[in-house]
């Protein structure tokens, strides 16, 4: 059935659609019916069925005789190093976890944190808390102390794993420090934390921290327990207007059933081949596409710990690619911005035998016609573009290269996938004919992996998503939809900006550099840059009195939101002003701002070391009447 064909059938009859999609799953009670829409608007999926991720992700391939076959290859080369763990080690590995966890008294929807670098024992410790029922929620490495505190006091976990330290180029991030500090600030306290040292950095222990490999040592090996349906997999906090992160709830029985759907008809990909996805576990991607599609589908994933480039050189994508077999790659389009900088004609592609790669995928952020002209002419296979996002942790709007591949309409990620019916509203909430640009929103119910809710903050999921435009989903992206029924993606319509494929809150940043008190007030955009997309700039109008050297002000408040937030925030503009744009009701223009930023009276340079850029921002919003001299 080709992609129309597939469309329409989920239209027809989209409980039988999803049931179908189900039998690919193990469940250890089968689910009766797919759709429970009780509690409208809030939905829930195969919330009869019973079934666990880990067992659906490991244990049933290696019954199924994939024992031998890698699950995870780990390739490193920051520091030197690659392995490959079974389908049977991974079984061994996640039931002797999961039973350390369990002796500790880690039982069925308990939070456990996770804060690790790209290592495979990452994924070790997602799956042996979904095999033991433990809801995980892993943080990303590159977020500072206080982000951390703020998560683990949400989600109050039992226990935290984390790894002494992760690899930058040229410095290592001890992880423990940080950790430490965080459940300092927290309220919340962790009964223990499980460490895994990495020898570049050893971390010192407290009473509190058991050795990674200690812990497990004698452990008795955790049996997979039965989850329902809708029984949370994990919480991944992701980036909302504010300060205080969002936690994205996903429920386990629908996320195995989306995903397994998407690895053969989206991706294209044949259980036992090898799929990379170049993220970090710490992003939705990560979740996704590193961990739990590759291995509910019984593919082989790679974990990559490294950069696209300077390890050892542009090549390494392509080495990784061909030595490891990998059909197809999935990553953000920043990674092929890095490459094509410093390699711009491809050069090190030739020396690699790519002859089995089929497809590249493109995500996160918005694709550059230069980026995908540049992938598509080097490497000869299709590039795709698709979006998502967390909340929905797989395609809304993408090419199902497996169903049938569509034309590539270049700036489109192409059409809306079976489970959403996407429209483009006006203010009011009413549709708007095609090539008319208006909020991106889904018709309710999202299909099943979706998020079912935020952590314990469910009247902040209604008010967030649900409550402009009743009956649909608002997804947070303005864009358009043409003839053809191609999706275009062309802005966020709140406070969140996409820096280098990673999603941030400019109000989050805001909230720090109002705590400096030097800043009696500040405003945060989103300016384009050529690597990362997008990059934070701060407005600071200083308080009464002040007189300090603006550079020294601006170099603390550049100090504080790497400290706080984490240096993830790639934080580096920052500029003193008069006053800030406002409308009469006294609501900060942001979106003018930032238009000024983008427009003709303001180009960013290429080089955000440039210190002529703030000069000539401050100019351009002098010539509006906004800066002081
Ligand atoms: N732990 C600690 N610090 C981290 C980190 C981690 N896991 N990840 C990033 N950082 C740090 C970086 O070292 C950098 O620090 P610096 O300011 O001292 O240089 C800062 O956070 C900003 O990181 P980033 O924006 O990623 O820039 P980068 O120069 O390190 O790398 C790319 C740029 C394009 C190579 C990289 O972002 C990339 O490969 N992105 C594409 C893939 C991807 O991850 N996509 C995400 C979702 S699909
Ligand atoms: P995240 O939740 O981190 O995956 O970020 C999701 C956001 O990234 C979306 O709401 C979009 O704003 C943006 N995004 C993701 N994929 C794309 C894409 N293919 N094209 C344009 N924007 C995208």
């Amino acid at each position: 059935m080709g992609y129309r064909e597939t469309y329409q059938s989920w239209q027809d009859d989209p409980e039988a659609f999803w049931m179908k999609a189900a039998e690919a799953i193990s469940w250890s009670k089968k689910p009766t019916k797919a759709l429970n829409d009780a509690n409208a608007p809030f939905y829930q999926w195969f919330s009869d069925g019973e079934m666990n991720t880990c067992y659906n992700a490991v244990d049933r391939h290696v019954e199924d005789g994939r024992g031998d076959q890698a699950a995870i290859i780990y390739d490193s080369p920051v520091t030197d190093t690659k392995r490959t763990l079974t389908y049977a080690e991974l079984q061994e590995a996640t039931a002797r976890l999961g039973g350390a966890l369990q002796a500790k008294g880690v039982a069925k929807g308990d939070r456990v944190i996770i804060y690790m670098p790209m290592v495979p024992e990452a994924l070790v410790a997602m799956l042996a808390c979904a095999r033991i029922g433990a809801v995980h929620s892993v943080v990303f490495g590159g977020f500072a102390a206080h982000e951390l505190a703020v998560r683990i006091d949400d989600a109050t976990p039992k226990a935290i794993i984390a790894g002494s330290c992760g690899i930058e180029p040229g410095r290592i991030v001890p992880y423990k420090p940080l950790l430490d500090d965080a459940i300092e600030q927290s309220a919340h306290n962790p009964e223990f934390c499980v460490i895994l040292q990495r020898e570049e950095c050893r971390a010192d222990m407290t009473a509190r921290d058991h050795d990674w490999n200690a812990f497990q040592q004698d452990a008795p090996h955790a049996a997979p327990v039965a989850t329902k349906g809708d029984d949370p997999l994990y919480i991944l906090y992701t980036s909302g207007t504010t300060g205080q992160p969002k936690g994205v709830l996903r429920p386990a029985g629908g996320h195995a059933v989306a995903l397994h759907w998407t690895m053969s008809n989206i991706y294209d990909i044949k259980p036992g081949e090898v799929f990379w996805a170049a993220s970090d576990v710490g992003w939705v991607v990560g979740h996704s596409y590193i961990c739990y599609a590759p291995l509910i589908y019984g593919a082989t994933t790679i974990v990559f710990e490294g950069k696209p480039v300077g390890t050892p050189d542009a090549g390494t994508f392509w080495r990784v690619i061909s030595e490891h077999k990998a059909v197809a790659l999935f990553t953000a389009p920043t990674a092929f911005r890095a490459i094509k900088r410093v390699d711009p004609d491809g050069s090190f592609i030739g020396n690699y035998d790519l002859s089995h790669f089929r497809t590249l995928f493109l995500a996160g952020e918005r694709a550059d016609p230069d980026t995908i002209e540049w992938a598509q002419a080097r490497l000869g296979v299709p590039v795709i573009d698709h979006w998502w996002q967390t909340e929905t942790g797989y395609t809304m709007v993408g090419n199902p290269m497996g169903l049938e591949p569509l034309p590539v309409k270049i700036g489109s990620p192409t059409v809306p996938m079976p489970g959403y019916r996407i429209e483009v509203l006006d203010e009011a909430g009413h549709p708007v004919p095609s090539g008319t640009l208006g909020t991106i929103a889904a018709k309710l119910p999202l299909p099943p992996g979706t998020l079912s809710g935020l952590w314990q903050a469910q009247d902040r999921f209604k008010k967030s998503y649900l409550t402009n435009f009743p009956g649909y989903y608002e997804t947070g992206d303005a864009g358009m939809v043409d003839e053809d029924g191609y999706v275009y993606i062309m802005a966020r319509t709140d406070d969140v900006i996409n820096v280098a494929g990673h999603r941030l809150s400019t109000g989050a940043m805001e909230e720090v550099l109002a705590g400096l008190p030097d800043v009696a007030e500040c405003a945060v955009i989103g300016v384009k840059d050529e690597l990362k997309g997008q990059l934070p700039m701060g407005f600071l109008c200083l308080t009464d009195g002040i007189t300090r050297p603006h550079a020294d002000v601006v170099k603390d408040a550049i100090a504080r939101v790497r400290q706080e937030i984490g240096p993830v925030a790639a934080f580096k503009l920052a500029c003193v002003v008069d006053r800030l744009p406002k409308t009469r009701s006294g609501k900060i223009l942001r979106a003018t701002m930032a238009k000024i930023a983008d427009g003709e009276a303001f180009k960013m340079p290429a080089t955000i070391d440039d210190p002529a850029i703030l000069d000539e921002m401050r100019e351009a919003l002098q010539t509006l009447g906004y800066a002081q001299n």
